[in-house]
């Protein structure tokens, strides 16, 4: 097997894997990142949106914001659109004037790939890592399967940025990891759609007739969800019906109607919430969804990743470049704290939502979440702050 060194070997270049080598080649660290897909698969993959307020400037510190500050579309509001009317949260003035960022997941990972091919920092793609080895010696070793056959890669420390379902998390052997999760009885159809937005804003809406989700790219591509069964699946879905259906559960009385234009990206997505405790296995340290899972209502999945990458690097740099492992300690436990803030959060916006069929109590607990969220400023801030900006609280 061929042999390569380095001193952290990330798996996974998705934002968590790409933004901590950044983080760490900004700081005169070698790091190799492995990416069992190709590059033009990873810079296509259509997911997240929104970026929220500390994490935008996260990525701007690591001198990555620039294409995001110029492109990305400002929010100074949300809506929530309930019982047949609509009401704005004013997330900049209930929260100081905190804003959000909605600029492409996708577009993001191109930044940091563009980046890190400038800085000269190995990056292999179609590179799958296949073993975590010695896990708990001061050299650990990551095995990965490429273009050019078996490479073990050995290092100082491995981060485990692959996603969920990834190897990080199931390596830790049985016992060292407790794992909690729930799924939801609910699936979301997103599509990307070559329409102009048809509001400045991002509308959640609850409907009897399901969730629904209005979101854009840029001022030509707007990007909308639907909340749908878990049994169902594309072929359910035509685009008159995907259309009919959106159309509907966004009307209010007053609204204008929605924007239509041919869909270019389609796909359902189950939802789950899943937490993995610790975030660290010995010399292994788990980021990301591959230590987590939140539902996607409330825009989490992305940032949460981000803010353990911000606790991530601080505690590799003062391990690696002053020899304190104190930080690295406690990154679980840090990282955990404002990670069930976010599992917390992602619920009660699920929950609040997706209505049940014929249970009439759940749906009205809904409604009232909705009209108090919308209704007490005291509920409203907490909704704000949340949404804004959870993970620099
Ligand atoms: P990933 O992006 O999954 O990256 C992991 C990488 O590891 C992948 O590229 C994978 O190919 C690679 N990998 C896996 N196994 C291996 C292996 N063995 N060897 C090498 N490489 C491997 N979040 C938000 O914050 N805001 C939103 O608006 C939002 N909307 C979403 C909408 C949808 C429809 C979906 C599906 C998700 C959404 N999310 C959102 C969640 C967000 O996309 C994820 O939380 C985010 O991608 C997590 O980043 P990550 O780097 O941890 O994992
Ligand atoms: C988007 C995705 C989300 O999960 C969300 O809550 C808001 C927006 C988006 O893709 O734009």
């Amino acid at each position: 097997m061929n042999e390569l060194r380095t001193r952290v070997a990330i798996v996974g270049a998705g934002p968590a894997g790409l933004l901590l080598g950044q983080l760490l080649t900004a700081a005169q660290i070698d790091t190799v990142v492995v990416e069992r897909r190709s590059r033009t698969y990873v810079e296509q993959r259509v997911r997240a949106g929104v970026i929220e307020y500390g994490v935008a400037n996260l990525i701007d510190d690591a001198g990555a914001g620039a294409r995001m500050r110029a492109e990305g579309l400002v929010h100074h509001g949300v809506e929530l659109r309930f019982d047949g009317s609509t009401h704005r949260v004013a997330l900049s003035e209930l929260t100081g004037g905190k804003t959000i960022t909605v600029y492409g997941q996708q577009e993001l990972v191109k930044d940091l790939i563009a980046l890190r091919e400038a800085s000269g920092a190995p990056t292999l793609f179609d590179t799958a890592a296949t073993a975590l080895v010695d896990l708990n010696s001061p050299a650990p070793s990551v095995e990965v399967e490429g273009p050019s056959g078996a490479l073990r890669i050995t290092c100082d420390f491995v981060a485990g940025c692959d996603g969920s379902f990834g190897l990080a998390a199931s390596s830790p052997p049985p016992g060292h990891v407790r794992r909690y999760e729930r799924t939801y009885p609910f699936s979301w159809l997103g599509i990307l759609a070559e329409a102009a937005p048809t509001t400045k804003e991002l509308i959640y809406a609850r409907h009897e007739r399901g969730f629904a989700l209005y979101s854009m790219r840029s001022p030509t591509l707007s990007r909308l969800y639907l909340g749908v069964s878990p049994t169902e699946t594309l072929a359910d879905w035509s685009d008159d019906r995907i259309w009919e259906e959106l159309s509907v559960r966004l009307s209010t009385d007053d609204s204008p109607a929605v924007n239509v234009g041919p869909i270019s990206e389609r796909s359902i997505t189950s939802m789950r919430s899943v937490v993995i405790e610790p975030m660290r296995y010995g010399r292994l340290l788990i980021a990301g969804d591959a230590a987590h899972i939140v539902p996607p209502t409330g825009a989490k999945g992305m940032n949460l990743a981000l803010g353990d990458v911000r606790e991530l690097a601080a505690a590799l740099v003062s391990a690696l470049v002053e020899g304190d492992e104190r930080r690295l300690d406690d990154y679980s436990r840090r990282c955990l704290e404002r990670v069930w803030r976010a599992e917390e959060f992602s619920n009660y916006m699920t929950e609040m939502l997706h209505p049940i069929d014929e249970d009439e109590f759940e749906n009205a607990v809904q409604r009232t979440r909705l009209r108090q969220a919308t209704s007490s400023p005291e509920a409203g801030t907490v909704f704000a702050r949340n949404y804004c900006d959870l993970n620099s609280l």
